[in-house]
């Protein structure tokens, strides 16, 4: 038998279920807050991520699905989408748009992962990015929509939101000098990605999840003592707005990202019960002139919506949704008119409907509407379509009404 690949999955039934409920509120928000959906390609040119997200991040070092085409051409499968996003507004033009842009998305994603609970090489993110705007009531806004669908989902109390600043460039040169000083003596012992990341990017050595490293990193100096006046202003605001709309938050210096765009205001979901980031984000105001475009200060988050998933199978007990009714026709004749008079017409206004489509006895129809939880039960026998009166059979009280054969009353009635 064919396996799926490692690191995949399957989603049907209930997860379905949960799956659509996310998305159902993901569209609510975000229309409610004027953003605008984008779709972007589910490959890209590999440059995109090697430029954007940065040759030395774990993601595009080691985890990219990369290949080259027919017509050999690099191409990546994208392990995320604020690159895509910002290349969609460059080349389309959106900074001739009214400012800020705001666009969300969601998508699934490819990264050469070690499998483990929660984490994928096929993973899906809902993403919000917003462009035009440096303002720190933007950040707020675009943390404000994370919080409010995980409010809406029920498990913001299950999450922590962690803040942190790392600065603009002036502040990381500083600090990267004064981070390299305190490592000069200890890099040798530490692991051997460490000491690359010691010479070519030595913040992402705060990200390192080796054991061998873990002692050093925990006496690091923080970026938010070498931040600025102006970053350092910017994060008290950041912090004074989200205190205001009693958004709750933890400011944690090891909060640095693992992706190379960011600059200001970085922050993640944290779930301690899954032992997970449930999503993460920040200001990115260098990545549209990285890409090629003109200068313009932006800022998002993604959501890992696999990881929302498992949070919400663990606190909350989802009710799959059944059948309003069952229509029970034991003949073609029968069953037309179940369908044409009745089915079609209840199913237009949202009833959830079966029929009988699989031949099944009268006896056997009572066991899988049983079966299928069905609210309510109707025989729709010769009988029945001859005085238009029929038994409607409430599955869970077992109480059974007769009411006149048409759509009006049957919607009155269950
Ligand atoms: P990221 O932190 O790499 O950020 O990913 C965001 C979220 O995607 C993570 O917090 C996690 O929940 C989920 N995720 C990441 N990798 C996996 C995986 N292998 N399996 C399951 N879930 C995963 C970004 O991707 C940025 N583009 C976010 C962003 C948007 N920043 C600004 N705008």
């Amino acid at each position: 038998m064919i396996q799926k690949q490692k690191g995949t999955k399957d989603i049907f039934f209930e997860e379905m279920e949960i799956w659509e409920e996310i998305e159902k509120n993901i569209k609510e928000i975000c229309n409610t807050y004027n953003i605008k959906q984008i779709r972007t390609p589910i490959f890209e040119a590999t440059e995109l991520f090697a430029r954007g997200v940065g040759n030395e991040t774990d993601v595009v070092s080691k985890e990219m699905y990369t290949f080259l085409d027919k017509g050999g051409r690099s191409i990546t499968l994208r392990p995320e989408l604020t690159a895509g996003v910002v290349r969609a507004y460059i080349e389309n033009g959106f900074s001739s748009r009214t400012s800020p842009v705001k666009l969300w998305y969601t998508g699934s994603m490819y990264r050469y992962e070690k499998m483990q609970k929660g984490r994928y090489r096929e993973f899906s993110q809902f993403g919000v990015e917003m462009f035009g705007s440096s303002s720190v009531l933007t950040d707020v806004e675009v943390i404000s929509i994370a919080c409010k669908l995980f409010e809406k989902l029920g498990v913001l109390d299950k999450l922590t939101l962690k803040i942190n600043s790392i600065g603009c460039k002036e502040c990381r040169a500083k600090y990267v000098k004064a981070l390299k000083e305190y490592l000069a003596d200890k890099i040798d012992g530490m692991c051997e990605d460490c000491k690359i990341r010691y010479n070519k990017n030595p913040m992402r050595i705060i990200d390192c999840k080796q054991e061998k490293c873990q002692d050093v990193k925990n006496g690091l100096p923080t970026i938010l003592d070498y931040l600025c006046d102006d970053c350092k202003k910017y994060f008290e605001s950041l912090k004074f707005m989200l205190d205001n709309l009693n958004i709750k938050y933890e400011i944690d210096s090891s909060i640095v990202r693992g992706l190379d765009y960011y600059n200001k205001t970085v922050f993640e979901f944290i779930s301690e019960d899954l032992n997970l980031a449930v999503g993460g984000g920040g200001r990115y105001d260098g990545l549209v002139e990285t890409l090629g475009g003109t200068s313009t200060p932006a800022v998002g988050f993604g959501l890992g919506m696999d990881r929302i998933v498992l949070l919400l199978q663990e606190y909350k007990k989802q009710e799959t949704q059944k059948p309003d009714i069952y229509l029970l026709t034991t003949t073609n004749e029968q069953f037309i008119y179940a369908t044409t008079m009745l089915a079609n017409e209840l199913r237009n206004s949202g009833k959830i409907v079966e029929t009988n489509i699989s031949d099944r006895s009268f006896n056997a129809q009572l066991k899988y509407a049983n079966k299928i939880g069905a609210k309510y039960l109707i025989v729709i026998g010769d009988e029945e379509l001859k005085s238009k009166k029929v038994q409607l059979k409430n599955m869970d009280t077992g109480k059974v009404i007769q009411i006149d054969l048409n759509v009006k009353e049957i919607l009155n009635n269950i």
